[in-house]
């Protein structure tokens, strides 16, 4: 039998989707095991989620190096530790350059809150109500060095409301995308899941559409 996967999770802030990965993994529903959580933010409201359940926690705050690259080499190093199968980045607000994705290339994924390729970067609520969509949602997808363009993996939809705002579009996003976060680090935990020449493969097979989780919590082809 092969040994649980080994997560590490980035956070920058509120850390909730963090908080869904703890309490699957508490619960049973994931059988896998967060192994460090990394921010790069020292007042990151999320490392108490990692505190209270007993995984270690670094704050590497990059306002201390000078510079991106030896930012990126001082992370890169951290992530090493504990020899992590996944790193989640999980409202992790830095983008990552070549000395991480370099020795981690395939393993870093990334939690990003629109309907990819639809509106990478910031703001996306007001960017999907602004463009008249009917659907937002969030996407799981390797990191690449392009800014939230790497390969998709899944995704999770909920319709647009003409009453919503960005604010009320946020609120019932979150839930949601903690259910995906949850799905996508199964898929990983049971070895299903792996990029290849900028794709996604799953079961062998390369994916044509990103996986979209359904009512019942699982993500479906
Ligand atoms: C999420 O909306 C995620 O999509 C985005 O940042 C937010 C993080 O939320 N990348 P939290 O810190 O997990 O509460």
């Amino acid at each position: 039998m092969s040994r649980p996967l080994r997560v590490t999770v980035l956070i920058s802030g509120t850390g909730t989707n963090l908080k869904a990965l703890i309490e699957a993994c508490q619960s049973g529903r994931l059988s896998a095991e967060i192994i460090h959580v990394i921010s790069n933010v020292g007042s990151a409201a999320g490392l108490k989620w990692a505190a209270q359940a007993g995984i270690p926690t670094t704050v590497l705050e990059h306002g201390r190096f000078p510079g991106r690259e030896k930012f990126d080499r001082a992370l890169a190093l951290l992530m090493a530790s504990g020899d992590p199968d996944l790193i989640v980045l999980a409202g992790f607000m830095r983008i990552v350059g070549e000395p991480v994705l370099g020795p981690f290339a395939g393993r870093i994924i990334n939690l990003h809150p629109s309907l990819l390729p639809l509106y990478p970067g910031l703001n996306t609520y007001q960017q999907a109500l602004d463009a008249g969509d009917r659907h937002h949602g969030s996407s799981m997808h390797f990191v690449t060095s392009e800014l939230d363009g790497g390969p998709v993996i899944s995704q999770v939809r909920i319709p647009i409301y003409d009453d919503d705002d960005s604010g009320s579009l946020r609120r019932r996003l979150a839930p949601e995308e903690h259910r995906l976060v949850v799905a996508t680090v199964e898929l990983f935990e049971q070895r299903r899941v792996e990029s290849a020449d900028n794709h996604v493969f799953v079961d062998g097979r390369q994916l044509e559409r990103p996986m979209q989780l359904n009512d019942r919590g699982i993500l479906e082809t």
